[in-house]
């Protein structure tokens, strides 16, 4: 039997037991904290295990598939080195919420193997948890089974959890015996030994207790079943053979790999490991850039880098060097692209984010090379044979460097490893990793409001109205407990029967109004709901009291309301145009719908260029015009994944969901308020995405008022420039351009003068500073300076003395140029041009000028002549008696 109709066998059995079949949900587990990874079939149903949360049905079966990468077996380093493990497996499970127990789910399991799959009893071996007399009696009765394959066995083996905190209960497995011939060949040898010899295929975990954060096991009110059967393992036994990987649910995947790499599959032990960690590394890869996970150095993305690179290092075992993987990724497609569309959507994404890490990979192998040559280098000089522990693990763990790599090199160079002192690093590592996925906190917030409110008792009635008459006060809180009334100037929570105020969730932030009532009024700040069927309006008093038991008028401020809904509106096409056009492996990671703007972020690899972020905006802008309705209907979760809604993100849905519609552009599932027509959104502008982490950008958008509000502030500003830069509109780029490229110019030039008058403040040629009483004539050449660069000079050179003359000249382009300048002051009663006549003379140097600047060019050979005959002219003019300094001569 392959793959395929295993899970189709699986599921129709338990649908013909009345079981809803169930899709499977996304590798990133919905509002869960504690958990990396979905690991379990369980995980989606884990808060109505825990009583929290209500599905209409109480039997269901799914396929869900799951990532392992911790664990006894799972550790992602062992994957490959035993024939049952898996990083990515796909788990076969059967639930019951409140409704069968043992008995049943012990009975439905025997007969699924035995009849549906026909499987030998001699061969299946039942393990039980040791107080649980119960199972061991229910199992006895079924025919086939004998006493002596049914074993008691401790808590390590037989009593599941989820995690640290969660659904727990004692659990009992179904084991196959592979044979005598496999594994360690002792007496004792039965389904708790790990030879090989025997398989655990089914586990089935009576769920009774929810373990709280202490470690306390509180008995839940409705018991339930959980079960997982392993489809790797079961697809092995029915296609009897060796391994997992020797199944139709690997094998394409190790002959293309193969392949590609020039070898044959079962001719060299080595070889086979490495081509079966490149099989599954493969399908963890696929799916996980699929559920939208980047390779990145953080939490998740961080898991999909290691399986990527232990990929990558499995494949230069192979013979490749090269990138290599992106060419393989496909065939997950192909082999399970019918059970789960998504492998097909993101095809070609996959291979684009693979072949850039691959590509990525050797770069920083480069990098960690050198320094691992760095590194020995230091210790042969040192005298130190063995690399360090912390060392290794530094280089493995920041640098990426494979630890067999390290192994490799240090061989070569005559070098031990310390690997004990690794292993310690790593342990260290994995525990900080362990305790930043355990604890829940949206658990520990939960957890007072249900206690506070077990029943809930809060309806939303906010989608057409805003205002609502006759509403109850259910409760007053302040901090967590329960008040009769708040008075003027308190601040409180309060819960009313039903509420037109839509409480934050979806990225969508909370109303903001008021509640009042013949008493007086409390102004709503905000609105959340941290429970089922909880809706808490944040309120403080501002006249009067609010008191339990009285009714209320509620009103939404319907500005804010409106506006959010433009942007909610407009957020759903923004999702719809990005996935047009950049691709459907575009998903929503997060977003804030607020009054005032609208923000977005995806996961996606690349920044988003100006030219597609016109695209989408300009695609969001269409779909405003063309003005479509924007439906809503409830349906099944069947029917709406059916009409294509989006529903990646959130994936523990009711089973009546809310799908907002935009024509067949945009279907999403959706809590949130809307506007009725998209014409409503009115202006949309998108702003440019920044990175909010690795493989995640962040887009921020405005619509309705605030993209109208902002459009008038940009019209201003460009009023402003115009004005400023004396240019028509469209010139207003260019006229920037010039002036940063004049300023460019001018700060060179600036630069050049500086140096150059530094360079010659200690001997300038012809340069001269004498002090004349209150006067001081100052006198230098300038290399290169022009005409311009003299007056700005002499400007500079006047502003150090309060009064005297400047006589600066420069050689530039061949010609000499000369300046001579008078203080404000002199030039009253003295005059540079008369300077200028005095000493050109014979120089051949002509100009003119007026009072205070006259100017003259003439041969550049004459000029230190013409500078000293100015310097002397001055000279006499302001003091013709040279021995009176004082005296100043009368023009
Ligand atoms: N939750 C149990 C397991 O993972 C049974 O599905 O083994």
């Amino acid at each position: 039997m392959q793959g395929n109709e295993i899970r189709r066998n699986f599921l129709e059995f338990f649908r013909d037991k009345q079981h809803r079949v169930v899709p499977g949900s996304s590798l990133i587990p919905a509002r869960d904290p504690s958990l990396l990874f979905t690991n379990a079939g369980m995980n989606q149903f884990k808060e109505v295990f825990l009583g929290n949360e209500e599905r209409p049905y109480r039997r269901a079966a799914s396929c869900q598939k799951c990532l392992r990468v911790s664990g006894k077996h799972n550790d992602l380093e062992q994957v490959g080195n035993t024939t049952r493990h898996h990083t990515l497996f796909e788990m076969l499970g059967n639930f019951s919420f409140g409704d069968y127990f043992k008995e049943e789910a012990i009975e439905f399991a025997w007969e699924f193997f035995l009849e549906r799959l026909g499987l030998p009893d001699d061969r299946l071996w039942i393990t039980v948890f040791e107080e649980d007399k119960e199972s061991e009696s229910i199992w006895k009765k079924q025919s086939g089974t004998s006493a002596n394959r049914i074993l008691r066995l401790g808590e390590a083996e037989n009593f599941w959890s989820m995690g640290e905190t969660g659904p727990c209960g004692p659990c009992s497995e179904i084991h196959f015996d592979r044979g005598k011939g496999i594994g360690c060949g002792k007496s004792q040898c039965g389904p708790a030994c790990d030879c090989g010899r025997f398989t655990e295929l089914w586990n089935l975990v009576f769920i009774q207790y929810n373990r709280d954060s202490r470690g306390k096991l509180h008995p839940l009110e409705r018991k339930g079943i959980d079960t997982g059967l392993g489809l790797e393992r079961i697809a092995a036994v029915l296609q009897n053979v060796e391994t997992n990987f020797d199944t139709d649910l690997f094998l394409p995947l190790i002959r293309s790999t193969a392949d590609l790499c020039g070898v044959t599959y079962g001719k060299d032990p080595q070889l086979d490991v490495s081509l079966r960690v490149v099989a599954d590394h493969l399908r963890a890869i696929a799916f996980l850039i699929s559920d939208g996970v980047i390779p990145s150095n953080d939490r998740r993305g961080y898991v999909l880098r290691r399986i990527l690179r232990r990929a990558i290092r499995h494949g230069w075992k192979l013979g490749r060097e090269d990138p290599f993987l992106w060419n393989l990724t496909g065939g997950v497609a192909d082999l399970m692209g019918s059970a789960y569309p998504e492998l097909e959507r993101s095809r070609q994404v996959t291979e684009k984010v693979c072949k850039r890490e691959e590509e990525r990979f050797r770069e920083t192998l480069q990098i960690s090379s050198r320094l691992l040559d760095d590194l020995t280098e230091d210790l042969r000089k040192k005298g130190v044979d063995t690399i360090p522990g912390g060392e290794m693990f530094r280089l493995y763990d920041t640098y990426g460097m494979p630890l067999d790599f390290q192994e490799e090199i240090a061989r070569d160079k005559g070098l031990r490893l310390d690997q004990t002192g690794f292993q310690e690093h790593l342990e260290k590592q994995r525990q900080r990793a362990r305790k930043g996925w355990k604890g829940g906190a949206s658990d520990e917030v939960r957890a007072p409001y249900r206690e506070l409110f077990p029943r809930g008792g809060s309806l939303f009635q906010g989608y057409q109205e805003t205002t609502l008459e006759g509403c109850k006060v259910l409760a007053i809180l302040v901090g967590n407990r329960k008040v009769d009334e708040l008075r003027e100037g308190e601040k409180g929570e309060i819960l009313l029967d039903r509420t037109p105020f839509y409480p934050e969730g979806g990225g969508q932030v909370g109303d903001c109004g008021e509640i009042s009532s013949g008493l007086g009024t409390a102004r709503v700040s905000d609105t959340h709901g941290p429970a089922p069927g909880v809706i808490l309006h944040r309120v403080e008093q501002i006249s009067g009291r609010s008191t339990t038991g009285e009714t209320v008028l509620a009103r939404v401020d319907p500005e804010p309301r409106i506006s959010t809904a433009r942007n909610h509106t407009a957020t759903h096409l923004l999702h719809a145009a990005l996935r047009q056009v950049i691709g459907l492996h575009v998903k929503q990671s997060g977003s804030y719908v607020g009054p005032d703007r609208l923000r977005f972020d995806i996961s996606h690899y690349a920044p988003i260029g100006s030219t597609t972020r016109a695209e989408v905006e300009d695609l969001v802008k269409e779909k405003v015009q063309e003005d479509h309705p924007v439906q809503v209907e409830e349906m099944s979760f069947d029917d709406a994944l059916a009409a294509g809604a989006l529903a990646f993100f959130g994936d523990k849905y009711a089973d009546r969901v809310r799908v907002v519609r935009v024509v067949d552009f945009s279907v999403e599932l959706c809590g949130g308020t809307h506007v009725r027509r998209t014409g409503e959104i009115g202006e949309f502008q998108l702003l440019s995405d920044s990175s909010v982490s690795s493989g995640v950008r962040r887009l921020e958008a405005f619509s309705g008022r605030g993209a109208a509000g902002k459009g008038r502030n940009d019209r201003t500003l460009l009023d402003q420039l115009e004005v400023l830069l004396k240019v028509g509109r469209n010139q207003v780029p260019q006229g920037v351009r010039r002036l940063i490229d004049q300023q460019k110019v001018q700060r060179k030039e600036i630069e050049t003068l500086r140096q150059r008058l530094m360079s010659g403040a200690g001997e300038n040629p012809r340069g001269r500073v004498e002090r004349l009483g209150d006067v001081t004539l100052v006198s230098r050449i300038v290399e290169g300076a022009n005409p311009a660069d003299l007056r700005n000079l002499a400007d500079g050179i006047r502003q150090q003395y309060g009064s005297g003359v400047v006589i600066l000249g420069s050689v530039s382009g061949g010609k000499g140029f000369l300046s001579l300048s008078l203080t404000k002051d002199l030039a009253k009663s003295q005059s540079a041009r008369r300077i200028l006549d005095l000493a050109a003379g014979s120089t051949g140097f002509r100009g003119g000028g007026r009072d205070h600047l006259a100017e003259a060019g003439g041969p550049a050979a004459n000029l230190p002549d013409v500078v000293d005959l100015a310097f002397e002219a001055a000279r006499d003019l302001l003091d013709p008696g040279s021995g009176n300094r004082k005296g100043k001569l009368k023009r």
